[in-house]
């Protein structure tokens, strides 16, 4: 497997999992890592035997956002001409279900990040916030679209203007987080709800998180014929036909991923 030196990569039956690992800085996010996390989610979404990749931190910190030291002396033209943060939202192409196991600060990027994955499950230690307006920028992950998406404008304008940190608790009232877990039990779960999934038909999960994802960036008329085109060509996959034999047999499937 390849080495990495700012995340720890395993893989646990059909789930790969990806450890943000710079703990001195917590977790916070720099070119070096990003492209680790980038180059090993795109490891896993190419293998077949990897159904589910879950994306988590320390129990301190999932990451306290963007590097503030990689990017404090940089200049507009840096910026600009660098096209910073360019490539980061690699992750969000993988097929591969993902999911973030958010514990302690979820921070700026951080925050951008695990909203970059399917869905969040967070432990009831986590704190989630788009601290920017502090630092005298906005967020530049994805922030202003996606938290404004998850949780409408009201909620993520204060957020996002105030800089305010939100609880966990607050978060999944909000709709951010899928699921609260006790701190010590993040992992675990996280592992066998990813488990979970990549036990289903691997086509057919693609299918399901390409069809959710259109919701976001079409009409619902377009969105809907997306659905009925991507439900109607399952048809064409074995999974299908065992999927369906299975349950008129009172039986498990036993999918192929085919
Ligand atoms: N970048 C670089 N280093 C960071 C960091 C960050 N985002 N967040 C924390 N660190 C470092 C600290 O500098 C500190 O390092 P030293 O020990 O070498 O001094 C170490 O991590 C531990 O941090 P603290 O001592 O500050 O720990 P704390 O428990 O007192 O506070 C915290 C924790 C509230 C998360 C605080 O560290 C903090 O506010 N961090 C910055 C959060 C932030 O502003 N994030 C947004 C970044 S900008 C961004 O993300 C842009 C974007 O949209 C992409």
């Amino acid at each position: 497997m390849t080495e990495y030196d700012n995340i720890l990569v395993e893989r646990r039956g059909r789930v790969g999992i990806i450890t943000l690992n710079r703990p001195k800085a917590l977790n916070a996010l720099n070119e070096a890592l990003m492209r680790e996390v980038v180059q090993a989610a795109r490891a896993f979404d190419i293998d077949t035997d990897i159904g589910a990749i879950v994306l988590t931190g320390s129990e301190r910190a999932f990451a306290a956002g963007a590097d503030i030291t990689e990017m404090s002396s940089k200049s507009y033209q840096d910026a600009y001409v660098g096209n910073m943060f360019a490539g980061w939202d690699g992750f969000t192409s993988v097929r591969t279900p993902t999911i973030a196991a958010v514990s302690g600060y979820a921070l700026g990027g951080g925050c951008e990040l695990a909203m970059m994955c399917d869905f969040i499950l967070a432990s009831d230690t986590a704190k989630f916030g788009q601290p920017e307006i502090n630092l005298g920028v906005i967020p530049g992950m994805g922030g202003t679209q996606r938290l404004t998406r998850a949780i409408g404008k009201a909620k993520a304008m204060e957020l996002i203007l105030t800089g305010r940190i939100m609880s966990a608790e607050e978060a999944e009232h909000a709709g951010l987080v899928a699921r609260i877990v006790p701190a010590a039990e993040l992992l675990d779960d996280a592992i066998t709800t990813a488990s979970l999934i990549a036990g289903k038909s691997l086509p057919v999960l693609y299918a399901a998180k390409e069809s959710v994802n259109v919701a976001f960036e079409s009409t619902l008329a377009e969105g809907l014929r997306f659905e009925r085109r991507a439900i109607q060509a399952t048809f064409g996959l074995h999974d299908q036909a065992e999927g369906m034999a299975a349950f008129m047999q009172k039986r498990e499937p036993v999918f192929s991923h085919s």
